[in-house]
């Protein structure tokens, strides 16, 4: 399984062991990445008495396998909402974003986070002539969003661009630092950080309880914060679409430390520098459908051809779920929900877009006027968008049915290569075999446990993805990512 720069070099407070999850809380908050710890602490600081609970580590999710750029300029964001949403959407989002970035930066100072953070200009560029019109609009959609942006004809990176849209004073951090820091916080401050935790389900109630796989919690409002929300009502999955990208970093030496940089089109390039070296994220595809080329290698002959690369240390991939209609679900579960909320669908800008969520659902929690929350009510409907809405579950059907295998189909356990997966066909059964480099073979049944849908292997990253929601599996079947709960079942290898 691959590891993020990030988690790789963190210094982390020693981990604390598992307790049961229990107790009573005003509010319980599942999901202990960027968007759930801080709206933990932002529910703290008002006096609730909140829990955490987090499935593996803090910041284990896409939080810790970012770019970790924090940015109100997110490529070409403001022009595309405001001609998906409209110019109020856009000003909307624009504003939460702006508040997000000095929110980051006031946490982290406020609280002592020891994260690397730095300022640095953001900036969207044109890799060629033809990209410059896009470069022009994003301009003119974010001033009039509000954002004080330039347009420039250089981007301050190493290679000839043909334009660029700049913002200044945005944030680059180490993000499993952050995370860490703001657990360590609320921890401090009295508050459950349930770490090895999973929520498997929450009955809602005067209070909810929250089953996990470590107790239950009671709490008078629960907070869902998993990513992809994880409970099976609300009508989520068939809205929101995961997307996975691939990242590498790569060691060039000592250099003038680049802008938070992305491009406006496919292949998208997403930079920034770590030190002596330049991370650079893309090649994106829909979770659980085969990526158009080899992604780490795309990234790597991107990094090679500007730079001097001495050594790719690391290679690691993350998805982010996107609303049918590009813009984040942040409210209440259900319309009219009193008791449960979620904060979901950040179009892979969620460092940002999951703080601001935070401030958003903290203002809603504790009754404190603030922005305007209805563009981001998740029960609103975006008929503009309903072609994509339809687009996106085309594939959901055929998925079910699985009458395309990316894993090839073997006879028998024997045929499966070594370091390869392949599914394992008997009657109407459908198991997927991976064979480790000692021969040892792990089977599991390939139906998702979200709802069914049939797995497909990914080479790139050793695992069961599944096309429907984004659910990922181990190859030993342990869930990696939701909205799946359960890990799935093993089988026995037929020889
Ligand atoms: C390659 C890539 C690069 C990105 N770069 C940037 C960037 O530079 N800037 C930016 O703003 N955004 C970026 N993003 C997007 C950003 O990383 C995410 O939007 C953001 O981290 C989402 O934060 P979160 O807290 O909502 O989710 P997560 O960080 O995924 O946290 C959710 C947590 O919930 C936990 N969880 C899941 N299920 C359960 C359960 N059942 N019970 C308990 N816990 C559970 C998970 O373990 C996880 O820790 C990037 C995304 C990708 C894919
Ligand atoms: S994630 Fe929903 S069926 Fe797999």
């Amino acid at each position: 399984m691959s590891r993020s720069l990030w988690w790789d070099t963190a210094r982390l407070p020693a981990r604390v062991p598992p307790v049961a999850a229990a107790g009573d809380f005003d509010v319980a908050v599942l999901g202990g990445g960027i968007t759930g710890l801080t709206t933990a602490l932002l529910l703290r600081r008002a006096g609730a008495r909140v829990a955490v609970v987090e499935a593996g580590r803090v910041g284990s999710g896409a939080t810790g396998s970012s770019t970790a750029k924090v940015t109100a300029l997110q490529a070409t964001m403001c022009s595309t909402i405001r001609s998906q949403r409209g110019p109020e959407a856009a000003a909307a989002y624009a504003a939460v974003c702006a508040d997000a970035v000095e929110r980051v930066a006031a946490l982290a100072a406020e609280e002592r986070i020891e994260c690397a953070l730095r300022r640095r200009p953001a900036c969207t560029y044109a890799a060629d002539a033809a990209e410059t019109e896009a470069i022009d609009a994003e301009a003119a959609a974010a001033r009039e969003a509000g954002l004080p942006v330039e347009l420039d004809r250089a981007a301050g990176l190493p290679f000839p661009v043909a334009g660029a849209v700049r913002l200044a004073d945005q944030i680059e951090f180490q993000p499993v630092e952050y995370a860490a820091g703001l657990a360590s916080a609320l921890r401090d401050d009295g508050c459950a950080v349930f770490e090895d935790t999973r929520a498997l389900d929450v009955r809602q109630g005067a209070p909810c309880e929250v089953v996990t796989t470590g107790g239950t919690v009671r709490a008078e409002r629960v907070v869902v914060a998993t990513h992809y929300p994880v409970l099976d009502r609300g009508l989520y999955f068939p809205r929101l679409e995961a997307e996975r990208s691939y990242c590498v970093a790569a060691r060039v030496g000592p250099h003038e430390p680049l802008p938070l940089a992305i491009n406006v089109r496919a292949p998208k390039r997403s930079l920034r520098s770590a030190g002596e070296a330049v991370v650079v994220c893309g090649e994106s595809h829909p979770t659980g459908s085969p990526a158009g080329r080899p992604p780490y290698a795309a990234l790597e002959e991107f990094a090679r051809r500007h730079w001097p690369v001495e050594e790719i240390t690391h290679r690691w991939s993350a998805q982010d779920p996107t609303a049918y209609d590009r813009f984040p679900m942040v409210g209440p579960y259900l319309p009219g929900s009193t008791r449960l909320f979620v904060a979901t669908g950040f179009m892979k800008w969620g460092l940002c877009g999951g703080t601001a969520a935070a401030a958003l659902l903290a203002d809603r929690l504790t009754g404190t006027p603030g922005p305007e929350a209805e563009p981001f009510d998740p029960g609103r409907v975006s008929p503009r968008s309903a072609g994509r809405l339809a687009k996106m579950n085309a594939g959901v059907g055929v998925a079910f049915v699985g009458d395309r295998l990316t894993a090839g189909e073997v006879g028998s356990v024997e045929q499966v290569p070594l370091g390869a997966a392949r599914v394992v066909r008997a009657g109407t059964d459908l198991t997927g075999v991976y064979r480790d480099e000692d021969g040892c073979a792990h089977a599991v049944s390939l139906r998702c446990t979200h709802l069914g849908c049939l797995l497909r292997f990914n080479d790139d990253e050793r695992s069961w993805d599944c096309p429907c929601h984004g659910s990922r599996f181990d190859v030993d079947g342990t869930v990696l990512e939701g909205p799946a709960v359960r890990p799935l079942p093993r089988k026995e290898p037929e020889r």
